[in-house]
């Protein structure tokens, strides 16, 4: 489309029309702070927000970068987009008709504007109309079913524009076509009338039902859900798909959430239209709820624009069905919150009451503490699975254990994974603290086994060099290998930096390692050898320079093993430095304990598989006491383990 030269007033229109926060919250998730708000800056990388929006100022500036300007600044640098590209977008969000300066251009373009504009207009039109059909004496029923069993106040009444759908076949199709002129087409397009099927015309689409108007997020009228006052099916009709709904993709009361979630930074999902209602009403105003559909992801990353820390509560049904209902609705979201990214909490209120019915009851505190107590998806679905079970009862033990694996298996955060993985195998245990262990790694078993599970190190390493081919430092082709360079590393510090000689000794002592390679055990041998009796000559010609001590030292090796000439081949190596060596020596004290880890790690790991095959061949049945005893070791040696993986990636974070 060939943008038109647009008319000056429609610029000024636009600029006084806007609102920033509302443009730039759609790019950025925004939180109150100063005047303004807050934000990570979309121009350029950053992890604590330097990028402030001023709804007074009307403009954005960020400290980081000093990126700043107006709204439409904001979108012409973010989309890439021109200026007049940017202004007829606003021109059409913000209803503002558009002049150009030639006339024909202007003309073209209304033409495609127009029906998504006019389904705006007739929505509002709509929904005047039936707001005040409530009012009249056609509505007392209605108008009576919103005040006595909804007990909603004239002003909730006003707020969310309620309105009542007269009786007759066609009292809106009059009213807008007839009396208004809209064309029929449009009133077919917006989802308001329909076609007989027999003979000719057309009939109301809502009708003698209680309307509940849908807005977009700008507040615009783009649908209606319909309640009946009566027994009709279905209890709730809602406006079929057009050009401006969809169900899937709306959530009600949005609009009016969107401040509330974005000063609480968390966002409650309710199932009802009257829920939320009611919730708004009572003063928790940071609910929408969804149409009667599982939960799409657009409705989330909808949602989740206002939250910084992306916190979703989701208020649904609680009884027998209710919650394979939760199940369905939290649909495609699941993903995300195995990812963590949205901190995802399920609130079922007791009784199995919905949110309007309690706070018929109780009151809007009480619901505000039981938001803050909503345990988090992942501890929901382990109460779920845990209800109403005797794990006493083997079989139902082994359900329950199934279903758990089956949970821990989907978190892909290894931390928050090991966390709920302790936290199932306690449940296991009832109260047994000696069984923890034993329960823990059978889940470990079942989640991943043994042969099976990645080598953190080893994982880590690969992803590198996939990326950078000049990776330094331990090359991790196989464990083999990587505990070759290590044992190599503390032999070569050892010959070429004497400062760090103690360190070395050390660290093998604390640890109670040997080399396990041969010819470094050969290496080491001689060292000690050498060094036992230099020492003795060192105490009278202490005058000599660091680097004097490591040549002496290997030269003196180069002369003992004159005999054994293999070895020194394998060796011989470590006498030398080059310039990659040389790099690792200077970080002497990092590689020491990266490499004394790793080689701690092969030991520990021969531990635990012996532990593990001993442990397999131990019938708990009948050697109790030793299965257990089994058991307990091989989970410290995984403890150990673990804790080695983390020395290792900690002191490999500093190498590579
Ligand atoms: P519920 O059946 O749980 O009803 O529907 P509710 O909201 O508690 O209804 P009240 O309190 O009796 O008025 C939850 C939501 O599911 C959708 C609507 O969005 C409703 O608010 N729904 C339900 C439909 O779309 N059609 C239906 O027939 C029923
Ligand atoms: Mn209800």
């Amino acid at each position: 489309m060939q943008i038109p030269r647009l008319h000056p007033d429609t610029i000024e229109q636009v600029k006084q029309r806007i609102d920033i926060v509302d443009v730039i919250s759609e790019h950025v998730v925004l939180r109150k702070g100063g005047k303004g708000f807050v934000g990570l800056c979309p121009f350029h990388q950053e992890k604590s927000p330097s990028f402030s929006v001023s709804p007074t100022k009307q403009m954005y500036y960020c400290f980081g970068c000093n990126a700043s300007g107006d709204a439409i600044k904001f979108l012409m640098e973010s989309g890439k987009r021109s200026f007049s590209e940017v202004v007829l977008d606003l021109a059409r969000r913000y209803q503002v008709s558009v002049q150009t300066l030639e006339p024909e251009q202007r003309q073209e373009l209304q033409r495609q504007l127009s029906l998504r504009e006019q389904l705006y207009e007739i929505g509002a039109i709509a929904a005047q109309f039936y707001q005040h059909a409530l009012r009249q004496p056609q509505g007392q029923v209605a108008l009576n079913y919103l005040q006595s069993s909804r007990q909603l106040s004239m002003e909730t009444i006003q707020t969310f524009g309620l309105g009542y759908a007269p009786a007759g076949w066609e009292t809106l199709y009059r009213y807008l076509v007839e009396q208004k002129r809209y064309p029929v087409q449009l009133l077919l397009q917006a989802g308001l009338i329909r076609q007989r099927q027999s003979g000719e015309g057309y009939y109301d689409y809502f009708r003698d039902r209680l309307i509940i108007p849908i807005a977009d997020t700008q507040g615009r009228v783009i649908g209606f859900g319909g309640r009946t006052l009566g027994e009709e099916q279905p209890k709730y009709l809602n406006s079929p798909e057009t050009e401006l709904f969809s169900k899937g993709k709306t959530l009600f009361a949005l609009d009016q959430a969107k401040p509330a979630i974005s000063q609480l930074d968390s966002a409650v999902v309710v199932e009802g239209y009257f829920d939320a209602i009611t919730l708004h009403a009572a003063g928790i105003t940071n609910v929408v709820a969804s149409l009667g559909t599982a939960l799409s992801l657009e409705q989330v990353r909808q949602l989740l624009r206002y939250s910084e820390s992306k916190q979703l509560i989701l208020n649904f049904d609680a009884d027998a069905a209710g919650t394979q209902a939760a199940q369905r609705a939290i649909g495609e979201i699941a993903e995300l919150a195995y990812r963590g990214e949205v901190q995802l909490r399920i609130l079922n209120l007791p009784e199995g009451k919905d949110a309007d019915e309690y706070l018929h009851t109780y009151t809007p505190e009480h619901y505000r503490e039981l938001l803050k107590a909503a345990p988090l998806w992942l501890d929901w679905q382990i109460q779920q699975i845990l209800v109403d079970k005797d794990l006493k009862s083997a079989s139902q033990f082994q359900q329950v254990a199934q279903q758990l694996v089956k949970v821990l298996k989907q978190i892909n955060n290894s931390d928050t994974r090991n966390h709920y993985l302790c936290h199932c195998a306690e449940l296991l245990s009832l109260g047994d603290a000696r069984l923890v262990p034993l329960r823990a790694e059978n889940l470990m078993a079942q989640i991943a086994p043994l042969n099976q599970r990645p080598h953190p190190n080893v994982q880590k390493y690969r992803s590198r060099t996939q990326s950078n081919s000049t990776t330094k430092s331990f090359p991790a082709a196989s464990d083999r290998s990587l505990l070759e360079q290590a044992e190599a590393l503390l032999l070569r510090i050892y010959l070429h930096c004497p400062e760090h000689r103690s360190a070395v000794s050390d660290a093998l002592k604390e640890r109670d390692l040997q080399f396990s390679l041969s010819h470094h055990r050969f290496l080491w041998r001689q060292i000690l050898a050498v060094t036992s009796s230099q020492s003795n000559i060192q105490k009278v010609t202490h005058h000599l320079t660091p680097t004097a001590t490591s040549l002496d030292l290997i030269s003196r090796l180069q002369v003992c093993c004159l005999e054994s000439e293999t070895e020194m081949t394998q060796v011989s190596h470590l006498f030398h430095v080059d310039e990659k060596t040389q790099q690792d020596l200077l970080r002497a004290t990092y590689v020491i304990q990266a490499a004394a880890a790793c080689m701690e790690r092969v030991l520990c790991e021969k531990q635990y598989r012996h532990f593990l095959e001993l442990w397999q061949q131990t019938d708990p049945e009948q050697e109790p006491e030793r299965s257990q005893f089994y058991y307990q070791s091989l989970y410290k040696e995984q403890r150990r383990l673990q804790k080695l993986d983390r020395q290792r990636q900690f002191s490999l974070t500093d190498l590579i």
